[in-house]
């Protein structure tokens, strides 16, 4: 055991825990903070998908005690109902769910890959490495290939996120 010091959205947590917890496992079960879903624990489904300094990760892949002194943003700490972020407001807009259970995921999945894009982070299908990455339908599918939505709701899901992009949605 040992005590972890946490910044989640914003706030300072200290816990108690088993250095093998993962970061899914103490967001969930030590801070309440159920937004952030278990879909496969194994880092295949993105369900749990957090973002970490701004860059998104898999919580069920990192330990809690890993990311002392980091800033975790969950999907409790990008909008309320009442205030919502834009990606957020465009996936209610867009119906880009059905179950919702992956759509936390999405959500800081989407958020996070538009700052790579912004940042000129290539991708696998990325033509020319030299020139700013442009977000295509191709580009966008394979950026967010790691979050399932057994719901296939995928189309509605890439509508709302080129809204966000500044496309039509
Ligand atoms: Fe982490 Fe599926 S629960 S990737
Ligand atoms: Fe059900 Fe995506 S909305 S898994």
């Amino acid at each position: 055991m040992a005590r972890v010091s946490l910044q989640v959205n914003g706030q300072a947590h200290s816990v108690d825990l088993d250095t093998r917890t993962t970061l899914l496992d103490a967001l969930r079960e030590y801070l309440k903070l159920t937004g952030t879903k278990k879909g496969c624990d194994h880092g295949q489904c993105g369900a749990c998908t957090v973002m970490i300094d701004g860059r998104r990760i898999n919580s069920c892949l990192t330990l809690a005690v890993m990311n002392e002194g980091r800033r975790i943003t969950t999907i409790e700490g990008l909008g309320t109902p009442e205030a919502m972020h834009p990606m957020q407001a465009a996936f209610v807009k867009h119906d880009g769910y059905q179950c919702g259970y992956c759509t936390p995921g999405q959500i800081c999945s989407a958020v996070a890959m538009l700052d790579e894009v912004k940042a000129g982070v290539p991708s696998h299908v990325t033509a020319d490495l030299l020139a700013a990455p442009d977000l295509t339908p191709a580009e966008l599918r394979e950026r967010m290939s790691g979050n399932i939505c057994r719901c296939a709701a995928y189309s509605n899901i890439v509508d709302a996120i080129t809204e966000v992009a500044g496309g039509t949605g």
